[in-house]
């Protein structure tokens, strides 16, 4: 409080006016009470000036907001640590970056039910309908999981973060997604899957002691490989598209990190993830607001006419795939930014190992609808998106206990049940 050193500390220090001489004693004795009430209303005031920001910079308290309303520092603190405290000694305190997308939410509340400590991150960008990544931060909060409103780029905020919590895990799912939309705004998958990567695993690997850390890679990094099914030892150095190469980055840059400061990193390789509160990006989900509304859908073959297919993969397996992941992940073995023995480094294929076209995916949603779909067929352009995608399981299966079990027509009649109800306009809150 050394600002306070340039204010008068009493009233009493400063001398009346000399007119004041003039005037009777009780006239006096009153401009002297309203003078001194005065001074001392001004120091008052100034005192609470000074004390109303904290020490710390003003930047990270913007930051600690929970957006929709804005949370006082101290306030956001205790909800932190709240939030990121397991139920038992047992459990596990997780960081989840892109807590409010789609992955990240069911997660999230995965981790939180069986009792695991979570606290989420989001920036809650524009990339696609944030009303939909409110709704999921409203049903988290009811699960009694806090996100901080914030960019994975900024050091400051993370620095806070790991500050007030010891994570044992970080389960990173917050990206630039999207393969087409990384040709109008390529900086974006940079920043995002990059810069935001590096950034995350800087302060991890400084932390003391470190957490584990499990990340969301991507099929896209197979590229042009036509080996099939998959394997995580195909070769991965033909991204198709620049989504897929800052994936492969960062699993080049996982490795880095493990080896340089022991950090465990297991990178995770998401095959087309669908299911209820998903991504309005992804076909099978604007696929089904058009087949609805009417609207022509286009409908992508590959040049030689066969259908293009995925690997399409529901969301509870991908969330019994990352639970896994985190709970065989071994501890990182540095400290403090030292690496002190060899540590875990894995990556493993999250898929459904049964590849479906894209038309037997039409007809599954014209059958949920009740309604024919307006297709119209067009030749896949060359813009980022390969033909197929077909998972090798095994690793996951053998290592992580990983066993998908929803097959698309069941998990479609989910996501369309969903759908319907969060987009029915009435305020009857749909189920998990
Ligand atoms: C699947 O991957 C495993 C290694 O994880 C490999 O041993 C097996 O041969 C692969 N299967 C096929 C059909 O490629």
């Amino acid at each position: 409080m050394s600002h306070l050193d340039n204010i008068p500390s009493t009233p009493g220090k400063h001398k009346p006016d000399k007119a004041f001489r003039f005037h009777s004693s009780a006239a006096s004795s009153l401009s002297k009470l309203t003078l001194y009430s005065t001074l001392f209303l001004s120091v008052l005031l100034i005192f609470l000036l000074l004390l109303s920001p904290p020490s710390s910079p003003p930047s990270p308290r913007r930051h600690l907001s929970t957006g929709s309303h804005h949370t006082p520092l101290s306030l956001s603190h205790k909800l932190i640590r709240k939030s990121a405290r397991p139920r038992s000694t047992t459990g596990h305190t997780v960081l989840v970056t892109g807590a409010a997308g789609f992955v990240g939410t069911h997660v999230s509340l995965a981790l939180k039910r069986r009792g695991d400590g979570v606290l989420g991150l989001d920036n809650f960008n524009h990339y696609y309908d944030p009303t939909l990544k409110r709704a999921r931060q409203k049903i988290l909060e009811k699960a009694g999981v806090f996100i901080v409103e914030g960019d994975i780029n900024d050091k400051g905020l993370l620095q806070q973060l790991f500050d007030a919590v010891l994570f044992t895990h970080v389960m990173h799912l917050a990206a630039q997604a999207g393969v087409r939309y990384a040709m109008q705004n390529p900086g974006s998958y940079v920043h995002s899957n990059i810069a935001g990567f590096v950034n995350l695993l800087e302060v991890s690997k400084s932390a003391n002691p470190q957490p584990a850390i499990i990340w969301a890679s991507s099929s896209s990094v197979y590229g042009l490989n036509s080996k099939v099914p998959f394997s995580e030892k195909d070769r991965t150095d033909q991204p198709a598209s620049l989504y897929a190469a800052t994936k492969k980055a960062g699993e080049e840059i996982a490795h880095t990190y493990n080896h340089i400061y022991g950090l465990s990193i297991t990178g995770l390789r998401f095959f087309t993830v669908y299911g209820p509160w998903g991504r309005p990006d992804m076909a099978y989900f604007f696929f089904t607001k058009d087949i609805m509304k009417g609207k022509t859908i286009t409908v992508y073959e590959s040049p030689d006419k066969g259908s293009v297919a995925r690997d399409f993969t529901y969301i509870d397996d991908i969330v019994k795939g990352c639970l896994g992941a985190l709970d065989t992940a071994k501890k990182s073995t540095g400290s403090g930014g030292k690496k002190r023995g060899p540590a875990q480094l894995r990556i493993f294929n999250l898929g459904n190992t049964s590849p479906v076209p894209v038309s037997r995916l039409v007809s599954i949603l014209e059958k949920i609808l009740k309604v024919k779909a307006k297709k119209k067929v067009v030749p896949l352009p060359r813009n980022g998106d390969v033909e197929f995608t077909h998972a090798n399981i095994t690793l996951a299966m053998t290592e992580l206990g990983y066993n998908p079990t929803t097959d698309l027509e069941a998990g479609l009649k989910k996501f369309v049940r969903w759908y319907l109800s969060f987009y029915s306009g009435s305020k009857k809150k749909s189920s998990w």
